[in-house]
């Protein structure tokens, strides 16, 4: 029951600290870049403002935990790329959700948003983005895959939390 009262408390965070986003700042743009090659790059600046900003956020709490793995960086910033092919606002993103708890069928563009993790990983390797960002993207917010450290991704996890 909790897991359920976790979920709807995510989402209403998502959803009002969407309608507050605002693009990345000067500095944010120079973190983005620092870590970013620049394929990589590019798809990050195509998202919406609100997803840049997400990006951005769970970026410096990983670099502040990990300050010594880029890759785990690279991985934050990327990792809702998918979400932009199904340009859909919060109101979508939040109905999506909620259909996709209740396994009830929902319009196409509200089921790209809900693949988003494996349409944005395939992108993600296209770029040349690291291994990390490629599984990140797939699996999260499920457990790690085989291979990946457990402890590092625990941290990509909870800072996207
Ligand atoms: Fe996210």
């Amino acid at each position: 029951m909790s897991g359920r009262f976790d979920k709807a408390r995510h989402l209403a965070g998502r959803f009002f600290g969407h309608l507050r986003a605002e693009p990345p700042g000067p500095e944010d743009q120079s973190f983005v870049h620092e870590h970013l090659t620049a394929p990589c790059a590019e798809m990050f600046w195509s998202q919406s403002f609100p997803d840049q900003r997400h990006a951005v956020d769970v970026a410096r709490r990983v670099s502040m935990t990990l300050p010594e793995d880029p890759g785990a960086v690279e991985a934050a910033l990327v990792h809702d790329i998918g979400k932009r092919e199904a340009g859909i606002g919060p109101v979508s993103r939040s109905i999506a959700t909620i259909l996709d708890a209740a396994c009830l069928p929902m319009p196409t563009r509200m089921r790209t948003y809900r693949d988003h993790g494996r349409r944005g990983s395939v992108e993600i390797e296209e770029a040349g983005c690291g291994e990390l960002a490629v599984l990140f993207a797939r699996y999260h917010p499920g457990p790690a895959p085989e291979g990946i450290d457990p402890e590092r991704w625990k941290v990509l996890l909870d800072a996207d939390g």
